[in-house]
């Protein structure tokens, strides 16, 4: 049995693209998973962005309810916040003392946000490291990433051999299990659906509010109402298919081609089908965030699986480095 373990950073409230692209498949594969499997909200990470408390605190909040909305099954998977087990920024220091600085310069995840963010601190510097102990404190064999991540990877494996290679045995090597490129899921304007793009459907919005989004953000072409329209070029019917079975796709695509059918329909549509297809998830997300403690609790049981597993390896590693 492999252990597997991933975090999801912290930045508000998941969108459309999140959940198809990543989240909803992701829980797929934790609930079906023979393998020991762990998934964290890397939240002490989110703190190198974040310095709100009351931002940070929900930003959990709102992962943590989306996780479990979409059918995470904590009894599988071990479900815990980063911050509940500080024992991995004690290893992140022991980390930082074995990884020579000038590697840590080759990062380009730093880079890239050195150029966009305002904030430069030490802690986005030295993010790689928290990142090798939240898995090298967990002994993970396979890290599922993206692949914006595998750098990230290859300084946790370097970093443990060279403590391997000083204090004898000491870590696991993880691997990464690089996920494919997920799906591209078009925003409003086709494009990539992000937040930075600014082209997002919050699902868990109000019916209202997602019809009001769609039929004022998704740009379409102005073919009038009777003329034929060309499906395949058409981010309504691209975002339509991805919820709908073939027949129903098949149908739209129909009446878009022998026209008199607008796009103002089509986003109708859409949007209806959009609204019923997440409201299981959008009934239970509220639920969860009209009812915090309940989510604490999920959590709360999650750190103690994962408190444990945590102790046991740093008093491994407290003894190999020479401290009590
Ligand atoms: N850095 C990862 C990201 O941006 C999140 C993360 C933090 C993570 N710690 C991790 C992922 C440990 C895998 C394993 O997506």
């Amino acid at each position: 049995m492999s252990r597997i373990l991933t975090g999801v950073q912290s930045t508000g409230r998941p969108h459309m693209g999140n959940l198809l692209g990543a989240i909803i498949p992701a829980i797929e594969l934790a609930n079906n998973s023979k393998n020991d499997s762990f998934l964290f909200i890397a939240d002490l990470h989110s703190l190198t962005q974040i310095k709100n408390p009351r931002e940070l605190k929900d930003n959990t909040l709102q992962v943590a309810a989306t996780w479990l909305a979409c059918g995470l099954n904590t009894e599988i998977t071990t479900f815990y916040r980063q911050s509940d087990i500080p024992e991995c920024t004690e290893l992140a220091w022991y980390l930082n003392c074995h990884f020579p600085y000038q590697r840590l310069k080759l990062a380009h995840s730093f880079k890239d946000k050195a150029d966009r963010l305002e904030d430069i601190n030490s802690g986005l510097f030295s993010y790689p490291m928290l990142m090798a102990a939240d898995i090298l404190l967990y002994d993970a064999d396979l890290v599922p990433v993206g692949k914006d991540q595998s750098q990230h990877i290859e300084m946790t494996k370097d970093v443990a051999s060279r403590m391997n290679h000083k204090y004898g045995d000491v870590f696991i090597l993880p691997e990464a299990i690089l996920q494919k490129e997920s799906q591209l899921i078009p925003g409003t304007d086709g494009q990539k659906m992000s937040k930075s793009r600014n082209n997002t459907i919050d699902i868990f919005d109000t019916e209202k509010n997602i019809n009001k989004n769609i039929n004022k953000n998704i740009i379409t072409d102005n073919t009038p109402l009777e003329d034929p329209k060309d499906p395949n070029s058409s981010t309504i019917y691209d975002l339509y298919k991805l919820i709908s079975s073939q027949e129903e796709a098949q149908e739209m695509s129909n009446k878009l081609l022998a026209g008199g059918y607008g796009w103002g329909h089509a986003k109708k549509d859409f949007s209806q089908k959009l609204v019923d297809y997440f409201k299981p998830q959008r009934e239970k997300f509220n639920h969860f965030i009209n009812n915090p403690k309940e989510v604490e609790e999920v959590l709360e049981q999650g750190a103690i699986k994962a408190k444990k597993v945590a102790n046991a390896t740093l008093k491994r590693i407290r003894k190999n480095l020479g401290y009590n």
